[in-house]
């Protein structure tokens, strides 16, 4: 049998999701071009840098900072404004400093995958059902997790898409797992989009940080 030995730096971020244009970015990359949203870096930054002590517990396995254990980060927005480069280069940069387990996926796969699982029957590839039950416990199970445009699932009349949003959100916390979210719904397209107590969770598990300025998509201009 033939093997091709991997890549060691591909080997490195395969299984996390993170697209490859992505692997690797770090806050500082995205500070050096002066056009990152200054507020929405700020809290980046203080979220890598105080992970450790918001997920700390005491020798009893008690949270030692209760009202942070398990937060995350909401990035909201306007389309192109550097909500998903954000959020991935704090992922790259807690899983390089502290070796945390870290899963990207679009919430929208997330759910679909659900769908497809739960639909498997004897015809469908045993490769390909495994491969959505991975990224699936991935996505309940990593340390950190990032849920990309939030708000751009199908919706159904069943609500399926905002229960997996609400069921996912509530065990991760529990678990003490901080989430990461980035949408760029606001206003009254996220109040129609999801019910008061989901939002108000959403509130009390991440903070959250709304961007400003035009879109960095040259093409956008
Ligand atoms: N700090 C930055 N400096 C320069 N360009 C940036 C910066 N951050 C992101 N970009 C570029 O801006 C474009 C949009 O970024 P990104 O996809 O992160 O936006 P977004 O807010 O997630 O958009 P959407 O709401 O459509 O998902 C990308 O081409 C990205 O490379
Ligand atoms: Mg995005």
């Amino acid at each position: 049998m033939i093997t091709t030995p991997m890549d060691p730096e591909r080997a490195r971020w395969v299984g996390t999701g993170i697209p490859p244009r992505l692997r690797g970015i770090t806050l500082n990359d995205l500070a050096a071009t002066g056009e990152a949203d200054a507020k929405a870096l700020a809290m980046s930054r203080s979220f890598v840098e105080q992970y450790r002590s918001q997920q700390d517990k005491n020798w009893r396995g008690i949270p030692t900072n209760p009202n942070l254990y398990g937060r995350g980060l909401m990035f909201a927005g306007p389309p192109g404004t550097g909500k998903t480069t954000m959020a991935a280069a704090v992922l790259c940069e807690l899983r390089r400093r502290y070796g945390v387990s870290v899963y990207q996926s679009r919430f929208g796969d997330h759910v679909e995958r659900k769908i497809k699982a739960m639909k498997a029957g004897a015809d469908t590839d045993p490769e390909q059902l495994s491969r959505w039950t991975y990224a699936i416990e991935r996505t309940e199970w990593a340390d950190v997790v990032l849920l990309d445009d939030v708000g751009h699932e199908h919706i159904t009349d069943s609500k399926y898409a905002e229960d997996v949003l609400d069921q996912l959100l509530r065990q991760r916390y529990d678990e003490g797992r901080p989430t990461l979210l980035t949408t760029n719904l606001s206003g009254t397209d996220w109040a129609q989009r999801y019910s008061r107590a989901l939002r108000s969770f959403m509130d009390q598990c991440t903070r959250r940080s709304i961007f400003v300025g035009e879109s960095l998509r040259r093409a956008d201009a």
